[in-house]
């Protein structure tokens, strides 16, 4: 059976491991993974979701606090119509974030930046051409268009100079998405650098609807590759969701793909941005831990360990500090969630809101644990300490895994001193 090793990921005219770690919001996918994957020559993603509180943390800004005192004495009202993000602000986030983590990379391989749409800040449009192109003018070596494809994202950024230059891809889910997003970019003359197909057992959000189940990324990477093949259209396709370990990334090569895009076995890296914590809870977790529900007020079903402590957490929304999931008309489904149980339990302190949760809160805090589907596995990629404690593997571990692994096999870590013992 053949190895990871033996295949090469050719992205224009870069020649690459085929491997792409995949963006994790709010700073999981930290710049550290990142770099890491670059280092060892494959590509690595940072996220710009809620990058003002990135910034904030690593390089000590004040952008939140800025945003929040500008709305200090507006009456707060079910309607966050007036709560827009400064602009100025948020490229600028962007950009120390891009130029702090593109002034550390080594090695030969690339950092993109993932950008989800569906975080629309209350001017979709505007905000989203603000982050693409403050990340092309810091340097990103490519963006990574994700969660709520909008058609129309590429003309945002076409009098860039760097917009033939930069890798640009998408994140589609079927033939279809991909058929749709061609057709609306052709005046552009310009072809997406690469396509992601994740299929239905990633993490985070999902392309499907809760019949998730009843699909296959196999399938879907089949079709995707027969269009393009129809279409003569020389597109690189990255097979994502559910690749568990390097035999899986095998057979996707076998099929074509060009690539795979991996994120849960990082999850548990030293280079995760997940507080260690978490990444003990995701090591944990059983198959009947995970579940797909619909509890994100992006629309998308979204899959989680059920024990993350923002499920059915009322914590009054702070959209006039963050917001980033308020649409056009500068409404949130959990904003208007929250509301009815206010009004339904006059007088209570603390309320709960089942079917929604205030994303910007729990992801910023790590609690709302999302992870793909395979998560339940990740206890067998480990040594177990004498404390009961998962070690942590290094992301270089898991990545050389991938790539010299052979019959479904997982290298174990060579085991490090327990915790408990004081080194
Ligand atoms: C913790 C976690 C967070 C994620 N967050 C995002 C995200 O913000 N944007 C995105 O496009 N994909 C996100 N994903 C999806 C991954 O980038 C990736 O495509 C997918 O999880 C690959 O499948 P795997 O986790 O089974 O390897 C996330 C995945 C995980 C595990």
């Amino acid at each position: 059976m053949r190895r990871l090793e033996e295949f090469r990921m050719h992205l224009g005219q870069y020649d690459l491991a085929p491997i792409m770690i995949g963006g994790m919001g709010v700073d999981i996918s930290s710049a550290e993974l990142a770099l890491e994957a670059a280092r060892l020559g494959g590509v690595g993603h940072i996220s710009d979701a809620m990058i003002k509180t990135v910034t904030d943390r690593r390089y000590k800004t004040k952008y939140v606090k800025a945003k929040q005192s500008q709305y200090k004495y507006v009456p707060e009202t079910d309607d966050k119509s007036n709560v827009k993000f400064n602009l100025e602000h948020l490229a600028e986030a962007t950009r120390l974030h891009v130029e702090g983590t593109m002034k550390r990379k080594q090695g030969p391989g690339l950092i993109f930046i993932n950008c989800m749409e569906k975080l629309t800040m209350n001017a979709p449009k505007e905000t989203l051409q603000v982050r693409m192109r403050a990340a092309l003018d810091a340097g990103i070596d490519g963006i990574t268009l994700a969660a709520g494809l909008h058609l129309g994202s590429f003309a945002l950024i076409e009098d860039h100079p760097r917009f033939r230059e930069a890798q640009l891809g998408i994140i589609v889910s079927s033939v279809r998405a991909l058929q749709l997003f061609l057709k609306k970019n052709a005046r552009l003359h310009r072809l997406p650098d690469y396509v992601v197909v994740e299929g239905p057992l990633a993490g985070g959000h999902l392309g499907f609807g809760m019949d998730w189940a009843e699909f296959d990324l196999a399938t879907i990477v089949t079709e995707i590759i027969q269009y393009l093949k129809t279409e003569k259209l020389d597109i690189p396709v990255i097979a994502a969701g559910g690749i568990f370990t390097g035999s899986d990334a095998v057979r996707f090569m076998e099929m074509g793909a060009s690539g795979v895009q991996v994120a849960t076995r990082f999850t548990v890296t030293k280079e995760c941005g997940l507080p260690d914590d978490v990444k003990q809870e995701y090591f944990k977790a059983s198959e009947d831990d995970i579940e797909v529900n619909q509890i994100s007020p992006t629309g998308y079903p979204m899959r989680m360990i059920k024990a993350s402590p923002g499920i059915g957490d009322g914590i009054r929304p702070n959209c006039e500090a963050y917001g980033y999931l308020l649409d056009a008309n500068g409404k949130c489904a959990y904003v208007t969630a929250y509301n009815r149980e206010v009004a339904a339990h006059p007088g209570e302190k603390r309320i709960s809101v089942m079917d929604k949760t205030c994303l910007c809160t729990h992801m910023r805090n790590f609690e709302i644990w999302t992870c793909g589907q395979l998560t339940w596995r990740l206890k067998d990629t480990t040594v177990r300490h004498a404390d009961g404690s998962y070690q942590l593997l290094t992301t270089e571990h898991v990545f050389n895994d991938y790539m010299h692994s052979t019959d479904n096999q997982v290298s174990l870590p060579s085991p490090e001193a327990t915790p408990s013992a004081g080194h």
